[in-house]
């Protein structure tokens, strides 16, 4: 049955209404097929998102440039893991296992945002991360907080507690670079001559080539869409880049005083579909890495396993 002829169902009508009156979708709650599928699509590719994310900014770790930075990447690439295990919880309420959307992963059947599969060159890399990819990450997960299904929005706000910090640090790392020695102001603008139009990606496609978009927006998965979120990332973003003294790499970048908005150039949608489709810079590196800790952890969830078992048993 398709959800479309669903649509006309008692229980889809009544769960429309909920959805409408701003009641939250609870694990118990009747809900159509294609919301939950919807879901946990979503939600497990938010979820890969926040551990493979992990990985770039991994990288540098071991050579940040002082203790107190390195303790502070720490901190944060720590928080992704976490942000990851808290989602792949609210995705579980679903019925899916662990293991379903892991296995999905390695299988290449699930995605994972594209921006992580961009390599990280230098240490200004690290600041415009966190301050780009972060602040983007914060203006979706914002209005992810207000999504109808109640795990999916109690991760959200948990987790929007945890972004201002990452944001902070990133543009913290920008600061002295933007304003040091003319090397580091290169190596500054350098990162974001090679981030910005990624980030634009991480939105998704237009809104007119948004595969769930509208179904997303009827039931309040998504509460703005795929081009609201990106134009409201862009106009509080080019105020920041100004104060930082970095110049965004978009010749048609202008205020539209009309509008109220800036006006940009046009996404490179070749680069997105190539880097969607599995074969950006990093891909291989980063799914190679995922499955091979996968694979030498499997000795912990054994003893996770054997642990319950006896506790089952005694
Ligand atoms: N990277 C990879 N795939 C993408 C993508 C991107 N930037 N943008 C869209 N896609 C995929 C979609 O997943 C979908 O493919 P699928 O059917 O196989 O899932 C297809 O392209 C069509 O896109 P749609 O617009 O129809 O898909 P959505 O309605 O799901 O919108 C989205 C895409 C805006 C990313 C939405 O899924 C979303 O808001 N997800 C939750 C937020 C999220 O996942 N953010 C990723 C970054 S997490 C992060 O940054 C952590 C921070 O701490 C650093």
């Amino acid at each position: 049955m398709t959800d479309d002829h669903l649509s006309n169902t008692e229980p889809e009508a009544a769960f429309q209404e909920r959805v409408d009156n701003e009641i939250k979708i609870e694990p118990k709650d009747w809900m159509p097929e294609g919301y939950r599928r919807n879901l946990i699509r979503q939600i497990s590719q938010h979820a890969h998102s926040e551990v493979i994310g992990m990985q770039p900014e991994g990288n540098w770790i071991t050579r940040a440039p002082t203790l107190k930075r390195k303790m502070i990447l720490l901190a944060k690439v720590q928080d992704e893991a976490g942000h990851g295990l808290y989602l792949y919880s609210a995705a579980e309420t679903l019925g899916v296992t662990r293991e379903d959307m892991i296995g999905a992963l390695h299988e290449g059947h699930a995605k994972y945002a594209s921006i992580f599969n961009y390599p990280t060159l230098t240490w200004a890399d690290v600041g415009v991360i966190g301050w780009l990819v972060d602040s983007a990450a914060i203006v979706n997960q914002i209005s992810l907080q207000r999504t109808s299904y109640g795990p999916y929005s109690r991760a959200m706000i948990r987790i929007c507690k945890e972004e201002s910090f990452h944001q902070r640090q990133g543009f913290e790392i920008l600061m002295p670079l933007a304003s040091g020695s003319l090397e580091q102001k290169a190596m500054a603008q350098d990162a974001m001559n090679r981030w910005w139009w990624p980030t634009l990606m991480m939105f998704g496609p237009h809104d007119s080539e948004s595969v769930h978009g509208a179904k997303s927006m009827q039931w309040k998965i998504k509460r703005k869409s795929n081009d609201e979120l990106r134009q409201d990332f862009i106009d509080q973003t080019v105020p920041q880049a100004e104060y930082l003294g970095l110049a965004i790499p978009d010749p048609d970048l202008k205020w539209n005083e009309e509008r109220g908005h800036y006006d940009f150039g046009e996404i490179d949608w070749d680069e997105f579909r190539t880097v969607v489709s599995g074969n950006g810079l990093c891909n291989r590196e980063r799914l190679e890495r995922h499955s091979r800790a996968h694979r030498e952890g499997e000795w912990v969830r054994e003893a996770m396993r054997a642990c319950e078992e006896k506790k089952r048993t005694a």
